[in-house]
Parts: C-alpha cells; sequence; structure tokens
C-alpha cells in the first residue's frame, strides 16, 4: 500500500489536518499541512476548521490543540510519545514550587502538562519566551520546567530575576561544551546555531541562539555556506534537505536524537486516520483553566 496516497484521500474525505513538529522524521512532512515549531503549531492548531487534527508530534502538543479545540477530534498517532521534560513537574511538584515563591507570575513552558498548565498564568514557546516574560512587567517570575531556557531568558533581558525550576531537555541538555569546541576547530568557518534548551556553558559558544523555527530562519536568511546545528536531528535532516548548496554539521558528529519524537511513522498516521484513534482527552475543568494559560499566550504573540 502506498500510504502517502491513502493518507492524503483519508484527509480529504474526513477533513482532517496533519501537523507535525520539525523533529518528526522527515518523511511525515510529505503528508503534513503544517511542519513548524511549537509555536506555530500552536497558532495552526487554534485557527483550523478541519475536523480533526492528526498531531505528529508528542502527547503535550496533542493535548494543546485538544485544548483550543475541546469539540475537534485530537489524535496523537502514537501514544508513547512523551516528553521527558515535561514529565519533571507535576501538579503537586508546581504547587510546593509556587509555594515556596508566593505571589510571582508563573511561566510555564509549553512542553508542560495541562494539569501544570492549569494553575500556571500564562505559558510560552522557546521562540516567543522573551516576549512572554516581558509581557508581565514583573522584576520576578517563576519559570518552568526548563532551567536552561529560564536561565538564557533572563540574560537576554537583563532586569527580571528568573527564578527556575530544576527541569531540562536530556537531549539539549547533554550537548557538551567541550563536544562543540572540538567540532569548531574542525570546521572552522560554520557557524554555531544552538536551542536555548542548551546549557548556559553550551550556548556561551553559539553564533545565534533561537527555537527550532528561529533556527531555520538564520540559515534561510544568511550568506553563510556551513552552520553546526545544535538541536534535534530533524532539524538538521530538514536543512540539508531544503538547502543542498549549504553545508550541516552535528555537534562532534553525533546526532542529537529525541526518541519520542521519531516515534510516529507514517504507517502510525495512516492508521490514526483510518481508525480516528488514538484520541486525546482532558478533563474539563483543567482544560477550561489550561487554555486561559495558552490563550494568553497566543494573545501576546500575535
Ligand atoms: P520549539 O519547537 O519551540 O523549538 O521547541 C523544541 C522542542 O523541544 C519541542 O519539544
Ligand atoms: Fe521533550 Fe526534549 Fe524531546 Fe522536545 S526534544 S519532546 S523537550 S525531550
Amino acid at each position: 500500500m502506498n500510504y502517502i496516497t491513502e493518507i492524503n484521500k483519508l484527509k480529504k474525505e474526513k477533513n482532517a489536518v496533519i501537523l507535525a513538529h520539525c523533529y518528526q522524521n522527515i518523511e511525515i512532512d510529505e503528508v503534513a499541512d503544517y511542519v513548524g515549531d511549537s509555536l506555530y503549531l500552536s497558532q495552526m492548531a487554534a485557527k483550523t476548521d478541519a475536523d480533526i487534527i492528526i498531531f505528529a508530534g508528542v502527547y503535550f502538543m496533542a493535548q494543546t490543540a485538544k485544548i483550543l479545540n475541546p469539540s475537534k477530534k485530537v489524535i496523537l498517532p502514537n501514544l508513547n510519545a512523551g516528553c521527558e521534560m515535561a514529565d519533571m513537574i507535576n501538579l503537586q511538584q508546581l504547587r510546593e514550587f509556587k509555594n515556596k515563591y508566593p505571589n510571582i507570575p508563573t511561566v510555564c513552558y509549553i512542553n508542560s502538562t495541562a494539569e501544570v498548565k492549569s494553575e500556571c498564568d500564562i505559558c510560552c514557546t522557546s521562540s516567543n519566551a522573551v516576549k512572554i516574560v516581558k509581557s508581565l512587567n514583573s522584576d520576578k517570575v517563576l519559570f518552568l520546567p526548563d532551567r536552561n531556557l529560564g536561565r538564557w531568558v533572563e540574560k537576554q533581558l537583563g532586569n527580571v530575576k528568573v527564578i527556575t525550576y530544576d527541569g531540562c531537555c536530556p537531549i539539549h541538555n547533554k550537548l557538551n561544551p567541550t563536544e562543540i569546541k572540538e567540532t569548531k576547530t574542525k570546521y572552522p568557518k560554520a557557524i554555531v546555531l544552538a536551542h536555548p534548551e542548551c546549557t548556559e556553558e553550551f550556548l556561551s559558544q553559539a553564533d545565534y541562539v533561537g527555537s527550532t523555527s528561529g533556527i531555520i530562519n538564520f540559515v534561510k536568511n544568511s550568506n553563510e555556506k556551513e552552520f553546526i546545528i545544535a538541536t534535534e536531528k530533524g532539524v538538521l535532516d530538514r536543512l540539508k534537505r531544503d538547502y543542498p548548496d549549504k553545508k550541516f554539521y552535528d555537534v562532534y558528529n553525533k546526532p542529537s536524537i529525541c526518541p519520542s519524537m521519531k516515534l510516529n511513522t507514517i504507517e502510525d498516521i495512516y492508521n490514526a486516520l483510518l481508525n480516528e484513534a488514538p484520541e486525546i482527552e482532558v478533563d474539563k475543568e483543567i482544560s477550561q483553566k489550561a487554555l486561559k494559560c495558552i490563550n494568553r499566550m497566543l494573545e501576546v504573540s500575535k
């Protein structure tokens, strides 16, 4: 069976849309209607008039799409696709964190559960985190779960104390400052582009720090020919495909792979569309509270 043809047929029949994150297996782009970073995909999820949303991404992304579209079917093709960072803080831990630092606005990274979002003031993604924190007009904010992104935001703003929870993305966090030094020595002409989920020591050696889309746009707008890409392999794969005249390198020639992001396959997407399952459900009360946190972000990001 040609899954791509069948998926495209089913999409039309069922008025379905496929949203895919840039870290997904690259062949998924052939059936996706929108491919992008977390912010772009949440904006597309908020706008769609499709009846069914297939989210080729991880659990918190599909959950966010469901919160934005409570009456639509939202399907995550492989239910095992979680996010290790999002699982680093639960509601109990959030409450303890807030109790430790009372009366301070709380910003949660979109990489968090619906329960956590339901008790935060506003959420953010890596592409709008600086803008979101700034929008609160507060000299202090609580930021969770990603300590690396929180620290990076604090550095960009200079006048806001960002109190971070001690979570991280294990994939970006393990990108090694010594290895980037050696990779730069090996490719001296290459520009280093890094995701803000990397550690502060690592980011201090980057030429540009930005979200998935930020990195892709940097390459698009640059006359440079060689780049070291310090983020998940999906970005590097797409850059190699889209800019065949430029050279892209992994840090230390070791691809960074998020195993969860690679779980969804074309076959899973076909089965998800055919069976309209596995569906994502969110408790109504949690969903309504989490929606406020997400909508506030979308409003600021307009
Ligand atoms: P962005 O899509 O905001 O770049 O985030 C990267 C990520 O780790 C998603 O899980
Ligand atoms: Fe979560 Fe990191 Fe994977 Fe993104 S790359 S889904 S933050 S574990």
